[in-house]
């Protein structure tokens, strides 16, 4: 398995970059790319771990030798928050990275998985995807916006909340990845039970919880460790999935459309990236007016990738 970085030096890059050194299967290969100097010192300063995962880092002109032969490619490329911002507030700073970025994936290695972590991730998306299409090579089961922080942030703080083991808790997340977008469903987490009290502020915070990190912060950035973990734990499931076992995750990727051309929701993982959209079953009267609210606002951000892309 090769695995690709981009944008391998900064804060989520770092902390992914370091997961992937330590847990991916023995034999692979961790290829870092970022425009920052100090990329090749990350790959070398990673080298010294001692697994069987070869890692190789490449700065501002080695952007197509680090994709060639990819099999996963990652992207937490771009800028992130600063107090008082949207995740929208970062369309121009990123867009045009990820556009880019998938330019150079779509000529190299056309068949490679891409998550695509770089927000706002419900336009970023889109920009890849009409990129790939323009280039002739999209396949809507290989590209993936990465939306795995959601669904940890929600059992952590479940688990939190009633006393559990997060890590034996299931919380789906559906929608997108901005603000009202995100879409808990608490009414499936089995085995609990919640109050209409808790499950409004647990919804608030859950869609919140990276605005809690950017203010927590300070003006240093927005979630760079839960991110990597998160990452890495999309990755693995995509390489499972690459090696033939059947993984389920969730993501936010292009499905029949009927409430938005990109939804996150539960794929089930193998050889070809997605193999099977699984349906997010049924909605609580609350999900289900949640859900209705924020449609328009996700088209909006999709249809604002779509037009970046084609302009
Ligand atoms: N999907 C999610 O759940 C999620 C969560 C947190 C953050 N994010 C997003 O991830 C992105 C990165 O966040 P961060 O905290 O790691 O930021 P950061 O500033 O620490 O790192 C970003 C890195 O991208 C690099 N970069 C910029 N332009 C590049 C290009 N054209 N090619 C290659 N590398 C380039 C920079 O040099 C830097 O090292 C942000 O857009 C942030 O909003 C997403």
């Amino acid at each position: 398995m090769k695995v690709v970085v981009l944008g391998a030096a900064g804060g989520i890059g770092q902390a992914l970059s370091l997961l992937l050194k330590t847990q991916l299967p023995a034999g692979s290969d961790l290829a870092l790319f970022d425009i920052a100097p100090v990329t090749p010192g990350v790959a070398v300063d990673l080298s010294h771990i001692p697994t069987a995962v070869s890692v190789k880092g490449y700065g501002q002109d080695g952007l197509v030798q680090a994709l060639e032969g990819a099999d996963v490619v990652l992207i937490p490329a771009g800028v992130p928050r600063k107090p008082g911002m949207d995740r929208s507030d970062l369309f121009n700073m990123n867009a045009g990275i990820i556009k880019n970025l998938v330019e150079h994936i779509a000529d190299t290695c056309p068949k490679a998985l891409i998550g695509i972590i770089t927000n706002p991730v419900n336009t970023t998306v889109a920009i890849a995807a009409e990129v790939l299409k323009a280039k002739g090579v999209y396949d809507k089961n290989r590209l993936f916006g990465v939306t795995t922080l959601d669904v940890i942030r929600a059992e952590t703080f479940v688990g939190e909340l009633k006393g559990l083991n997060p890590a034996e808790l299931h919380v789906p997340v559906i929608g997108g990845h901005s603000g009202t977008t995100i879409l808990p469903l608490l009414s499936q987490v089995k085995g609990v039970e919640f109050s209409q009290e808790e499950i409004e502020s647990l919804t608030h915070r859950i869609q919140n919880a990276g605005t809690e990190v950017v203010e927590a912060k300070a003006g240093g950035g927005s979630a760079t460790l839960s991110m990597g973990q998160a990452a890495a734990r999309f990755c693995f499931s995509l390489v499972k999935g690459l090696q033939g076992e059947a993984v389920t995750e969730y993501a936010y990727v292009e499905g029949d459309g009927s409430d938005a051309q990109y939804f996150a929701q539960a794929v089930r993982l193998g050889k070809n990236g997605v193999e099977e959209i699984l349906p997010y079953g049924e909605l609580s009267a609350f999900e289900a007016k949640a859900k209705a609210d924020m449609l328009d606002g996700l088209k909006k951000d999709i249809q604002m990738g779509i037009d970046f892309a084609n302009q």
